[in-house]
């Protein structure tokens, strides 16, 4: 099916989107368009064969999924600038920011627009985001288009909305959890003894074999931790030295302190 994508916001996230599309091949079934002000920055997407425009009107008009990937102080005055132009049943309107709810869309706009609420993460770029999507009415075509959509540039999951702030948390704050831990793990590296691009090579393939492990095997962690925890031996001396040290506490403190935040909002 062709359904022709509006990017609305060609940041980290609306770029990290088209470029994942890209890579799946998506031009070959329709074509994405993403809007900013300032265009410099994204004239790399025009060469791989995305349209950019820092027209908004004319990208919504020619498209029939809208994606917004604006900050969310902005949404506001984008949706009263597109709002005229949307037509129920031609149009889904798709919202990436984080905090606004569906309600609140459906307010300012003021038409029967199926109305999506996402929270992808910038592992769009390279097709292994996991999105969770919302949606209050929507019909199984729509709700098919966005998963593809989304499932496009990685993975999906249907929740209900009053999860979306608990997903920013761990779906797309998670990504910088995981990359300081990385870098932690990467200056331990360091200094027992690599060089910082050997021991980078030797942490990113170890993190991508633990989740591929997790993800292939559907254990949990533990068990697979007990695989490589001998009696006495050095890694069970080291990861009950990161717990004294508040390792596993320290992440979920660290959790709950960004859901609270979020919650202030
Ligand atoms: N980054 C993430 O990992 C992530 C994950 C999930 C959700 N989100 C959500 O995604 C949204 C974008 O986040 P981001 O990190 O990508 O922010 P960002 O890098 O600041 O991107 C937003 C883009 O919107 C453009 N913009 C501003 N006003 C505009 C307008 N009137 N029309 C069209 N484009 C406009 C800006 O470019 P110009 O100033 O040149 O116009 C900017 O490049 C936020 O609401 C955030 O909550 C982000």
């Amino acid at each position: 099916m062709k359904n022709n994508i509006a990017i609305i916001g060609g940041g980290n996230l609306g770029s990290a989107i088209a470029g994942g599309l890209i890579k799946n091949n998506y031009l070959q079934t329709g074509l994405i368009t993403v809007t900013k002000r300032n265009l410099s920055t994204i004239k790399f997407l025009q060469d791989k064969g995305i349209t950019i425009t820092n027209n908004n009107r004319e990208a919504v008009e020619n498209s029939e999924v809208i994606i917004l990937a604006v900050k969310p102080y902005i949404v506001d005055t984008v949706l009263n600038e597109i709002k005229d132009l949307l037509v129920p049943n031609k149009h889904i309107l798709i919202s990436a920011a984080s905090g606004i709810s569906i309600n609140h869309i459906k307010e300012v706009i003021n038409t029967e627009v199926t109305i999506f609420r996402v929270m992808p993460n910038t592992a769009a770029s390279v097709n292994e985001s996991v999105t969770c999507y919302s949606y209050k009415k929507a019909n199984n075509t729509e709700k098919e288009i966005v998963a593809n959509i989304f499932n496009s540039i990685g993975e999906t999951l249907d929740i209900e909305e009053g999860l979306q702030e608990a997903a920013t948390i761990l779906g797309a704050c998670g990504i910088a959890y995981v990359l300081r831990f990385m870098r932690a793990m990467i200056q331990g590296g360091i200094q027992i003894g690599f060089d910082a691009k050997s021991a980078s090579r030797i942490v990113y393939q170890t993190v991508k074999g633990a989740a591929q492990i997790l993800l292939q095997e559907g254990n949990h962690p533990e068990q697979e931790i007990d695989k490589v925890t001998t009696p006495k031996g050095c890694t069970i001396v080291g990861l009950n030295e990161m717990e004294h040290n508040g390792f596993s506490s320290s992440l979920i403190k660290g959790i709950t302190a960004s859901f609270k935040e979020i919650a202030k909002n």
